[in-house]
């Protein structure tokens, strides 16, 4: 038998190691299935490699989002015990820090949208509190001498994206779950329209459940029947990574403004973010984005000034209409959809992957009703041309 005829069979199939895959097929895995995880390109090489790795459901958070908030809370809260179960298996530091995070407002408009935010976040009974310059400065003595006050918020933290997947890869790895370079072109189904597996380049592979996990290009894969395909579009985000010293952070917590928010990691680097940009699939990093986030990050923290440049580059955020992810039956049997997560694609990992394991084995998870992927049936795709 030629390869391309071969069939590979598993309890599942994962289709993308982002991070939202890889998480999936992590949690598919601990509850003993078989998983099998395709990915055309490196796992993380898409939004996943370039997000800064916010857990920050609290600082985040905008107007007309209660169902989101809710989701991005119970992520939230799943976090530490999810980081530390990788971490335990594998040996490796996602880079998981609860930091917390400054909220600084930079003159005096900005502080009155601020403390709008405040208050936004204390009528959902959220912990976030005013502090005045000194007070500010006191906790983040980098922070511009000029700004109005912030917000501290304590429970936000931050993971190191490309860690987590490095150590998931590991991980799964030593669990026997294999990812293969492969690209989907299609499904398999039987006579009575069940997804029984896809078609790829390299031959067939057969399972009980299909997981399609394909970030940003969810509104426009051709593999997906065009009735299951979501209108999920591209939203570009460019970011700058910066090199400072270990011994002495530039910040200790992630700090926001109005523009720009600013991520540490352990070793010191900072990662600025980032531009929000409805240009298709174009993941050029430009000159205009570099610059804007530079100039904000300058006046936020000046000490980037001496940092070292090490690079900028852009992804693309799988954006739905009502910014709330797409988390379910696709509305064929045997597939089922993770993807849309827009701004919240590292915090939503663990949240994800639960129920996806639970729409696995057939159960349907508490709380997941605003993520559905009925709620777009008979909606245009959009998104522009790959
Ligand atoms: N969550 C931050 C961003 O998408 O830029």
């Amino acid at each position: 038998m030629t390869r391309a005829e071969a069939k590979d069979r598993s309890d599942v199939i994962v289709v993308g190691a982002g991070l939202i895959g890889l998480s999936v097929a992590w949690k598919l895995a601990l509850d003993g299935a078989s998983v099998t995880l395709l990915e055309r390109e490196k796992p993380g090489a898409g939004a996943t490699g370039v997000a800064a790795g916010m857990l920050a459901p609290i600082g985040e958070l905008d107007f007309g989002e209660p169902e989101l908030l809710e989701l991005n809370l119970r992520s939230r809260r799943l976090y530490p015990d999810f980081v530390a179960g990788v971490e335990a298996e594998t040996g490796m530091d996602t880079g998981y820090r609860h930091t917390g995070a400054l909220h600084v407002a930079l003159d005096r408009d900005e502080a009155g949208e601020l403390r709008r935010i405040m208050e936004l976040q204390q009528s959902h009974g959220l912990d976030s509190k005013w502090l005045g310059p000194m007070a500010a400065r006191d906790l983040e003595p980098g922070v511009s001498p000029s700004l109005a006050g912030a917000v501290l918020v304590e429970d936000d933290a931050v993971v190191d994206p490309r860690a987590l997947v490095e150590a998931l890869r590991s991980g799964l790895e030593a669990r026997g779950t294999r990812i293969v370079p492969a690209e989907v072109s299609g499904l398999l189904r039987d006579s009575s329209g069940k997804v029984t597996g896809v078609l790829t380049g390299d031959g067939e592979f057969t399972a009980r459940v299909v997981v399609a996990a394909p970030g940003a290009e969810a509104g426009v894969a051709e593999w997906l029947p065009e009735e299951v395909r979501p209108p999920v579009r591209p939203v570009k985000g460019q970011v700058v990574e910066l090199r400072g010293d270990t011994d002495a952070p530039a910040c200790e917590r992630i700090l926001g403004s109005e523009r720009v928010y600013i991520a540490p990691r352990p070793d010191g680097r900072l990662i600025l973010g980032a531009t929000v940009e409805e240009m298709g699939f174009d993941r050029r990093v430009t000159g205009g984005g570099v610059h804007e986030l530079l100039r904000e990050a300058y006046r936020l923290l000046p000490d980037v000034a001496e940092m070292e440049f090490i690079g900028a580059i852009a992804g693309l955020r799988p954006g739905t209409p009502d910014n709330v992810p797409v988390i379910g039956p696709a509305g064929i049997e045997g597939l089922i959809l993770a993807t849309g997560h827009y701004r919240n694609g590292i915090l939503l990992a663990p949240v994800t992957a639960e129920a996806v394991v639970d729409f696995v084995q057939g159960r349907q998870p508490e709380g997941l009703t605003a993520a559905s992927p009925a709620r777009f049936e008979n909606q245009a795709v959009g998104g522009g041309e790959r």
